[in-house]
C-alpha cells in the first residue's frame, strides 16, 4: 500500500529535507504551501526508513487534503460541514499506517502525556523552554474537543467500516477490545477564517467521537488526528510521531539549545567529506557537534566555548551518547572533543580547519547586540586564520543580521558570502550564512589588522577621532 506522509521540518529547510527523502527513501518531495510542512509517496514497506530522517520533526499520513477548500461565510456553516466532512473521508488507509506504526515502534511504555509531560527528556533543564528550543509556533494552535469528551464511550458501531476496529497493534494487543482514545489537534494559519482553531477542533472532534465511536481525552491518547488549515488549504492527517524526532541527542539543555534536526539541515550544507576537521567555536551544549559526530561521523569534530557550564553540558551530552552507543550494537567512540576556549584566540593553527560550523549568540538570550559588533568582526577574524584559504567554509547562524553582514562586508578580503538560508529559530528570523574562505593569506590583508574594541561605533563604522575623545 502507497501513502501520502506528512512531515514537519525546520521552516528554511523543507528543501534540505527534500533532499534527504530522495536520498534515503528515492520518493520526490512536494514543499507544502504552510512553510515547514514536506509530503511524499511511501510505501507501507519502507516506513521504518521514515521514522529514520534526520531532518523531520514529527510525521504524519494524511488521511485527505484540500488545496482549495471552499469555507463557507459563516462560521456556523463551516463548522457543520467540517463535521459532516468526517464521515466522508477515506480513512481506512491511514488507520492501516497508523497500526502498522505502532507495531513499528519500540515500546515506551507509558506515552506521551501520561505523566503530563510533553515529551520532555529526563533531565531537561527548566530554562530549556526557550526561544531558540521552543516548538516553531504556528500563528494559532490549538487542540479542544476536550468539551466534547464523553464519560463512556459507546459500543462500537459493526456497521462502520474498517478503521473503527479498536485493536492497536500486536505490541499493544489486548485481550479484550480497547477503547480508543484520540485528540484532534487544529494547526490553522490565515486571517480570512471565521473560525478559531478551537472551535474547529471541538466541532471536528466531535464529529470524530461521533463516527468511530472513539473517547476524547487531550493527554492519554492513542490516536491524534491533525486537522492543519493553512489560508484556503486543509490536509487532515494522523499523526505517527509521540515526540518531535528532533528530541534525540541532547539530555543536559541550556539556554538555547538548538533542535537536532535544525543542526542537521546545517550539517547538510557544509557538506562534510571525510577526515575534515570541523570546529564550532561557540557550541553550547554541543549540539552541532554532537549531531555532526553520529550523522557525518567520517570527519572529525572539535566542540568549544568559554562558558563553564556550557562545556560541563557538552562534555555530559557527549558521554550520554557514548554510553547509549556501548549499550547498544554500533561501535563504541564518537570524533568528537570538547575544550574550553575563547573564539577570538583559538589554540588551532592556521589553516588547519576545513568548516566552521556555529550558532553565534543572537544578542538576545545570549550576550547582547552591543557585544555583538565587538564580538563577530574578531571571530570572523579569527575563524579566517584557522581555516584552509581557498577551500575552508563557514555556516553561521545568527538572527543579528544587520551586525553580521557588516562584519563579513567589512571582510571582503577574507569571506566571500555564498549564500543564506532563513530559517525561523523559536519564533525568530534568523539566517545561516554560508561563507567561503578566500585564497586571500591570513596575515597580509587589509583585514587583518586588529581594531582596538570600542574604535567601533554601535553601527561598525570607525569613529572620527573626535567621537573618540
Ligand atoms: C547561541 S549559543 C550556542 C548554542 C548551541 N548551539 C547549543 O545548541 O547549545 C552561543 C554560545 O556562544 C558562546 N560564546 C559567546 N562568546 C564566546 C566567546 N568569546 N568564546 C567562546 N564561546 C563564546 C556562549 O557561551 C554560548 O554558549
Amino acid at each position: 500500500m502507497t501513502v501520502t506522509v506528512g512531515a514537519t521540518v525546520p521552516t528554511g529547510f523543507e528543501h534540505t529535507a527534500a533532499e534527504e527523502v530522495k536520498e534515503k527513501i528515492g520518493a520526490d518531495v512536494r514543499i507544502g504551501k504552510d512553510r515547514g510542512r514536506i509530503y511524499f509517496e511511501v510505501s507501507t514497506d519502507k516506513l521504518f526508513q521514515v521514522h529514520l530522517l534526520r531532518s523531520v520533526d514529527n510525521l504524519f499520513v494524511v488521511v485527505e487534503e484540500y488545496q482549495h477548500y471552499q469555507f463557507k461565510e459563516s462560521k456556523e456553516e463551516t463548522l457543520a460541514e467540517l463535521m459532516q466532512l468526517v464521515a466522508s473521508l477515506p480513512w481506512a488507509n491511514a488507520l492501516e499506517v497508523w497500526r502498522l506504526n505502532n507495531s513499528l515502534k519500540k515500546r515506551r511504555g507509558r506515552r506521551r502525556g501520561a505523566n503530563g509531560a510533553k515529551g520532555k527528556a529526563k533531565s531537561e533543564a527548566p530554562d530549556a523552554a526557550n526561544a531558540e528550543e521552543k516548538e516553531p509556533q504556528l500563528p494559532e494552535t490549538q487542540l479542544s474537543c476536550e468539551a466534547q469528551a464523553l464519560d463512556e464511550a459507546r459500543p462500537l458501531d459493526e456497521a462502520r467500516p474498517g478503521p473503527v476496529s479498536s485493536s492497536l497493534g500486536p505490541e499493544d494487543a489486548p485481550s479484550e477490545p480497547k477503547l480508543i482514545k484520540f485528540r484532534v489537534t487544529c494547526n490553522r494559519a490565515g486571517d480570512k477564517h471565521s473560525f478559531s482553531s478551537n472551535e474547529a477542533a471541538r466541532d471536528f472532534g466531535g464529529a470524530v467521537q461521533d463516527f468511530f465511536q472513539w473517547k476524547a481525552d487531550m493527554t492519554k491518547f492513542d490516536i491524534e488526528v491533525l486537522l492543519n488549515i493553512h489560508n484556503e488549504e486543509v490536509v487532515i492527517g494522523i499523526a505517527l510521531t509521540e515526540e518531535s524526532l528532533h528530541r534525540r541527542n541532547i539530555t543536559h539543555f541550556g539556554p538555547t539549545t538548538l533542535r537536532s534536526t535544525l543542526c542537521y539541515g546545517m550539517l547538510r550544507l557544509c557538506n562534510p567529506q571525510p577526515s575534515d576537521v570541523i570546529l564550532d567555536p561557540m557550541c553550547g551544549t554541543g549540539a552541532l557537534p554532537l549531531e555532526g559526530a553520529i550523522e557525518f561521523n567520517s570527519a572529525f569534530y572539535i566542540g568549544g566555548d568559554n562558558n563553564d557550564m556550557a562545556i560541563n553540558r557538552t562534555v555530559n551530552n557527549i558521554s550520554h551518547v557514548q554510553k547509549r552507543k556501548e549499550e547498544g550494537d554500533s561501535a563504541p567512540g564518537l570524533p568528537i572533543d570538547s575544550v574550553q576556549w575563547d573564539v577570538c584566540r583559538l589554540p588551532v593553527r592556521t589553516g588547519s580547519v576545513d568548516i566552521i560550523l556555529s550558532d553565534m549568540p543572537f544578542g538576545k538570550r545570549m550576550g547582547s547586540r552591543k557585544k555583538n559588533w565587538d564580538l563577530y568582526p574578531s571571530c570572523l577574524r579569527e575563524m579566517a586564520r584557522v581555516v584552509r584559504p581557498g577551500c575552508g567554509t563557514a555556516v553561521l547562524l545568527t538572527q543579528d543580521k544587520k551586525c553580521f553582514s557588516k562584519a563579513v562586508s567589512r571582510m571582503g578580503g577574507l569571506w566571500k558570502k555564498s549564500h543564506t538560508v532563513w530559517v525561523n529559530v523559536g519564533g525568530l528570523h534568523a539566517g545561516v550564512f554560508l561563507l567561503k574562505r578566500t585564497t586571500g593569506t591570513f596575515g597580509e590583508t587589509p583585514e587583518d589588522i586588529y581594531e582596538a574594541q570600542g574604535n567601533r561605533n554601535r553601527e561598525g563604522n570607525v569613529r572620527e577621532d573626535k567621537e573618540l575623545s
